[in-house]
């Protein structure tokens, strides 16, 4: 008998997902963007029908190194919250004292056969974020749930095209299989600050926005941050000459990569990369300061982490320092509600350089295609462009993009075409060299 207290409980569950609990399928798929409620649903709805009668639940996941991976927590929530005081809920498992239902928590992956054997009794099988669910683990799973009458519910985000478990059950659903998509609209308990989140994404990246909220798989191609055809036609453009002053960017080598860089770029033009294996950091302080003394850039702007630290001390020894800068990629952005970090930045910049409607050449140089390709784009929950990590980039391209951040860094800062003044055109660069600065160290014409 449940106490008069207990009768009043209510519980109200979002009308999307009444199909959880009126419906008579072997499988339940619900998918669909942050949000939706889908967990707190199959929570309730499950703890409903396990005081109705007695079920051996089971709930499973890809990977569950601890039960604090499972979604014991939310139901024991859920409990919680509603007062249930026929669940009792032990250190693996939640049981309810009146009707025997039992839930289980399990991780698909590492199970042996003889545990996964275990499942075979179940009655209902919730699989938690089953985006993430290998191909190896559902097709052991699938008919192992195998109990007349057994349920397989399923939430998931949706994140690539073909996750196994949407193309094997939600692309092409059978009659045994019901299919609903779940958007945080749909969930009329949605947090204020989730609804806010969702519509500043929709406005500043709104093939996130697709992601994210309206559960839309990632596309190989919304997700790069700069398209192959942008590269290709300034790839193959006609030469034009220009004013514009020399920039140079100086990617150095780190970590095992043995390519040191140099990009040239005069303005819409970007007329070679030069390219330097297993040199030191003497070596490659040598070579920038030749170009620094005989190309006249009007800036160089070079890597700083790591290795690149050493080079930079030596150049500003030479005295350098008024035409050379460095850059930290992890540095805090110039525009910090745009951009993560510097990096960001400065790739955004390849991008706007190669959208302008103005023409702009590359060298047509396989790597440089591939290097700018490799870089796929993501925003964090603030909305700000952020880059895939270098490592993850490497993984895939099998090296470090060198060239795109060689290229990248050209773009570190604008920098204006100014007429050199008398003064200007007397500083004299380079080892050894005096600088007007260090003749006139007082001079107001001088801000270094
Ligand atoms: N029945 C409910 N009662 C109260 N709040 C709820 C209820 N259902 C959902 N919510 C609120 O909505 C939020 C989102 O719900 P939930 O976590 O179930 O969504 P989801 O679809 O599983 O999202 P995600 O994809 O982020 O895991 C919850 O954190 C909670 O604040
Ligand atoms: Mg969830």
């Amino acid at each position: 008998m449940k106490s008069n207290k207990e009768k009043m409980i209510q519980v109200i569950i979002p009308s999307v997902f009444k199909e959880l609990l009126t419906l008579k399928k072997r499988i339940k798929l619900y998918y669909g963007g942050r949000s939706g409620g889908k967990s707190y649903a199959f929570a309730d709805s499950l703890l409903l029908k396990g005081r109705e009668e007695k079920l051996f639940i089971v709930c499973l996941r890809e990977i569950q190194s601890s039960i604090k991976d499972s979604v014991k927590k939310l139901l024991e929530d859920r409990i919680n919250h509603y007062g249930f005081q026929d669940y009792k809920v032990f250190e693996t498992k939640i049981e309810n004292q009146m009707t025997g239902t039992v839930f289980s928590f399990k991780g698909l992956r590492d199970q042996d056969p003889q545990k996964i054997k275990s499942l075979e009794g179940a009655d209902i099988a919730w699989i938690e974020e089953a985006q993430t669910i290998s191909k190896k683990s559902f097709d052991i799973l699938l008919p192992t749930i195998r109990k007349p009458n057994s349920e397989i519910w399923i939430s998931m985000n949706r994140e690539l095209e073909n996750d196994p478990v949407w193309v094997a059950l939600g692309a092409n659903p059978d009659e045994n299989t019901f299919v609903k998509k779940v958007n945080y609209y749909d969930n009329p308990f949605c947090p204020q600050e989730m609804i806010e989140l969702a519509l500043k994404t929709k406005k500043s990246a709104p093939d996130d926005y697709a992601h994210i909220w309206l559960g839309e798989p990632v596309s190989e191609a919304s997700c790069k941050l700069i398209q192959p055809l942008l590269i290709k036609k300034a790839q193959s453009g006609q030469f034009f000459e220009t004013s514009s002053p020399l920039v140079i960017g100086l990617d150095i080598a780190r970590f095992g990569d043995d390519e040191s860089v140099f990009c040239f770029r005069k303005g819409r033009v970007v007329e070679r990369f030069e390219v330097f294996k297993k040199k030191d950091t003497v070596a490659i302080a040598d070579i920038a300061s030749r170009y620094l003394e005989e190309l006249h850039p009007k800036k160089l702007f070079m890597d700083i982490g790591a290795n690149g630290a050493g080079v930079y001390d030596i150049l500003t020894d030479r005295g350098f320092a008024p035409q050379i800068k460095g850059i930290f990629f992890g540095a805090k952005a110039s525009n910090p509600d745009r951009y993560v970090n510097k990096r960001a930045e400065m790739w955004d910049g390849i991008l706007s350089f190669l959208s302008q409607d103005l023409p702009v050449l590359l060298p047509p140089d396989e790597m440089l295609f591939a290097d700018l390709t490799s870089v796929n784009k993501k925003y964090d929950p603030m909305g700000r462009l952020q880059l895939e990590s270098k490592e993850e980039i490497k993984k895939r391209l099998g090296r470090s993009p060198d060239r795109g951040d060689a290229l990248a860094l050209t773009f570190a800062a604008p920098v204006y075409e100014t007429k050199e003044t008398s003064f200007q055109k007397t500083h004299l660069f380079g080892a050894g060299c005096i600088q007007a600065a260090d003749l006139f160290p007082k001079s107001r014409y001088y801000g270094w």
